[in-house]
């Protein structure tokens, strides 16, 4: 499979899914979910959640040109924000001249936390709940026979006295292995069965019962090496440098370089039915650092040959099995697009979108500013919205940024010309 589709971006939606059927081998149909009419249906939908009236639909498009690990992968991205796809796909095709990505991820290791309250010993109580470790262990295994079979399960328990300005509470954490499911309903039933036990050793009430998002044993990590002279020479690879280093340095800047790295991966993990909340949760608490500060997930550096070395790794909770990401026809194709047999590669494949996006971020905002792109793509979205056909579209663009005038009045008028016939 080669993901550098050339004249992808030319073709309808129609030919491209069939464009992404012929290069992996699928079915000609594999990706027919794709589109609205073949897609999640209101039925379904009902199924899902409450009080159902519609469904929603938002743009899904392909990042090309990505090599991970040596492989080849397309990558679903959904989003209404334009310019991400096709950042992404540029990124990743300076990434692929110095050999693309690399990735790596940790075991898939989600905790849930038990909360207790009125304890009158809680470092007695910690050392209790300690010493009953693998009583507890065992306990929780039970709750889910199935996964301990698949090779996961209960890995250790860890007790924590935590100070409050309502009291000092016990906090159990249960960390569980949870193999290729996202993993909630694993911890979370594992937690509310050990509770009664937990209360009684620590001699104290259970209060909550419920998985962190800080999903700190379960992480994913990408590399690239970009190559100056392909970033636009070693000025560039300099000064995107510094990006990186005032994003490190400074909370204002890294809740934008942060954002922008997640405009990729929230992208994906949304294409595959994943819980972008959990994602960006966990991201975020990651993004905080030992002394307490906001900081970059990311980092960039130079190598001796001067090119640029990004590395980024960040808590990546996503999973193949249950939810959305089974329901979902959609996400099912997605995840059939992207070829991926376990949630630790889906993971991996969604860091490294991120470290795409962030790139092509910090690159744009380094040389031209991120407007310019920006505004050819917005543009197109005021361009259509007042009522230009695929025809005419070509030429209201240009004019819109031509004349640094892209708005809907504007538009109005350069289509009433066009139509008039005074190009
Ligand atoms: C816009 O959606 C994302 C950026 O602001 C990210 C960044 O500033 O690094 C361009």
């Amino acid at each position: 499979m080669n993901s550098r589709l050339s004249g992808f971006r030319d073709e309808s939606p129609t030919a491209r899914r069939g464009l992404l059927a012929g290069q992996g081998g699928h079915d000609p149909d594999a990706f027919r979910a794709l589109d609205p009419s073949a897609g999640l249906t209101v039925e379904q939908a009902d199924h899902m959640i409450e009080n159902v009236v519609g469904v929603f639909g938002v743009p899904l498009g392909v990042a090309t040109n990505f090599t991970i690990n040596d492989e080849d992968v397309l990558i679903p991205m959904a989003t209404e924000e334009p310019s991400v796809v096709a950042a992404a796909s540029n990124a990743a095709r300076i990434a692929r001249a110095s050999g693309g990505f690399r990735t790596s991820s940790s075991r898939p290791v989600m905790q849930a936390q038990i909360q207790v309250v009125d304890v009158e010993d809680p470092e007695g109580a910690r050392l209790r709940l300690l010493d009953a470790r693998h009583e507890l262990m065992q306990a929780a295994d039970e709750q889910d026979p199935q996964l301990v079979e698949l090779g996961g399960g209960v890995r250790d328990i860890s007790v924590r006295v935590v100070e409050s300005r309502a009291g000092r509470y016990v906090v159990l954490h249960l960390m569980v292995d949870v193999r290729d499911a996202m993993g909630a309903n694993a911890v979370n039933s594992m937690a509310e069965a050990l509770a009664v036990r937990v209360g009684e050793i620590a001699r104290g009430r259970v209060l909550l019962r419920i998985l962190t998002n800080k999903a700190d044993t379960r992480l994913a990590r990408a590399s690239a090496v970009f190559d100056a002279e392909e970033l636009g020479g070693p000025d560039v690879a300099a000064d995107i440098v510094h990006a990186g280093a005032l994003a490190e340095a400074d909370p204002y800047r890294a809740a934008t370089h942060n954002k922008g790295i997640m405009n990729g991966i929230t992208a994906v993990v949304l294409a595959t039915g994943n819980d972008t909340r959990a994602v960006e949760s966990g991201a975020h608490s990651h993004a905080v650092g030992a002394d307490g500060r906001y900081t970059a997930l990311s980092h960039f550096e130079t190598d001796t040959g001067g090119n640029l070395v990004g590395t980024l790794e960040l808590p990546m909770p996503v999973g193949l099995v249950g939810g959305a990401t089974k329901v979902h026809p959609a996400a099912r194709a997605a995840v059939g697009l992207l070829g991926v047999a376990t949630a630790q590669q889906l993971a991996e494949v969604i860091t490294a979108a991120g470290l795409a996006q962030n790139l092509a971020a910090l690159r744009a905002l380094a040389t031209e500013g991120i407007q310019r792109g920006h505004m050819s793509l917005h543009a197109r979205n005021v361009a259509v919205s007042a009522g230009a056909t695929s025809d005419e579209l070509p030429h209201v663009v240009s004019r819109l940024v031509a004349d640094r005038a892209v708005r809907a009045d504007h538009a109005d008028r350069v289509l009433a010309e066009l139509r008039a016939g005074g190009r």
